[in-house]
């Protein structure tokens, strides 16, 4: 059996790999080629691929012998699941163990945008720094404030039990009520969340941290209307997926003072940041490294590996984004 893997691994895991299978490996430190990706799909069994791969329909017609794809990310909307799916194809992805590391990141996000930390560190830098000042660098508090949620799943939930050391007021929202996740905080971490609507969540919130997948109800979720129920003071955090927020429609927001301030991993139009975006100093910008830790990279290698071979195998995968879905059609 032959395997395509489309970037060397943290742990040099597609090395394990390649001890029981044929293994070609696109092994440039950039994002795989689509012509490369296209060549090579055509005659391998499984594709062990990441977030920066659009597996579409051209690329799954182009697969003769393709048993598996295996995100090495927690989100696949860089995949057509519906048409993996109909032609027989698992997807499998990483999450769990990226959950407190990508949590760790909003928060990382939350401080810097509300406490002018990249602005100040450049400020210094620049040697502009000319003693204590009672007005410098002036951001606002996390501390008490009302934290709002959107998406209270795995890294949601990350998220929300980290607020209670900053004595914050939880609200949170997502397609439908979480209960289980409600009753987990609490019961876990005495902390109280409560389901708002969508504009309550917005209108109430200090800050708001986007922690949805992106799929058909995500997509431009937060558009200048929403953004303009926002306090002037709130900061919005995205670290799940770009399209989630009209980009054009948070320039206009932060650039109109609308809102505070804004913390993004992730951009509309991944790897393009908007140049307007750029130049805005009342947003803090990172290139997607919401799971960027040693460990967890390693661990999601470990766990994108063991997927791939489990379902060459025909056994059940650890994680596996349509698995029942087949085999329960496969029954029938
Ligand atoms: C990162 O964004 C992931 O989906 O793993
Ligand atoms: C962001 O608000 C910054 O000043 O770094």
């Amino acid at each position: 059996m032959k395997i395509l893997i489309t970037r060397k691994l943290p742990g040099d895991y597609h090395k394990l790999v390649a001890r029981d299978y044929e293994v070609i490996l696109w092994d440039r430190d950039e994002v795989v080629s689509r012509d490369f990706l296209l060549e090579n799909i055509k005659d391998v069994d499984g594709l062990l691929c990441l977030l920066t791969d659009r597996i579409d329909k051209e690329v799954i017609d182009k697969a003769n012998k393709l048993k598996v794809i295996s995100n090495y990310a927690v989100g696949f909307d860089n995949i057509d699941i519906e048409y993996a799916t109909l032609k027989g194809i698992v997807v499998t992805n990483t999450p769990g163990v990226l959950t407190e590391t990508s949590a760790d990141l909003v928060w990382a996000l939350i401080l810097a945008s509300r406490r002018h930390i990249v602005g100040a560190d450049r400020f210094l830098r620049e040697g502009k720094f000319k003693g204590w000042d009672p007005n410098l660098f002036l951001g606002y508090d996390i501390y008490s404030k009302t934290l709002g949620i959107i998406g209270l799943g795995r890294i949601g939930t990350a998220v929300a039990k980290r607020a209670k050391g900053f004595d914050m007021k939880v609200v949170y929202y997502n397609k439908s009520p979480k209960p289980e996740a409600e009753e987990y905080l609490l019961k876990e971490y005495n902390l109280k969340v409560e389901y708002r609507d969508l504009d309550s969540l917005l209108k109430e919130s200090d800050i708001v941290s986007i922690n949805t997948p992106l799929n058909r109800d995500t997509y431009h979720l937060i558009t200048y209307e929403k953004l303009k129920l926002m306090k002037r003071t709130a900061t919005i955090v995205n670290t799940a997926r770009g399209p989630v927020i009209k980009e054009d429609d948070l320039v206009r927001a932060l650039r109109e003072g609308l809102i505070f301030s804004a913390g993004l991993d992730v951009f509309e139009f991944e790897p393009q940041v908007s140049k307007e975006l750029i130049e805005l100093d009342n947003v803090v910008l990172l290139p997607h490294i919401g799971s960027a830790s040693f460990e967890t990279r390693q661990k999601m290698a470990e766990i994108a590996v063991n997927n791939l071979l489990l379902a060459l195998q025909n056994k059940e995968p650890l994680y596996s984004v349509n698995y029942h879905q087949l085999k329960s059609s496969i029954k029938k």
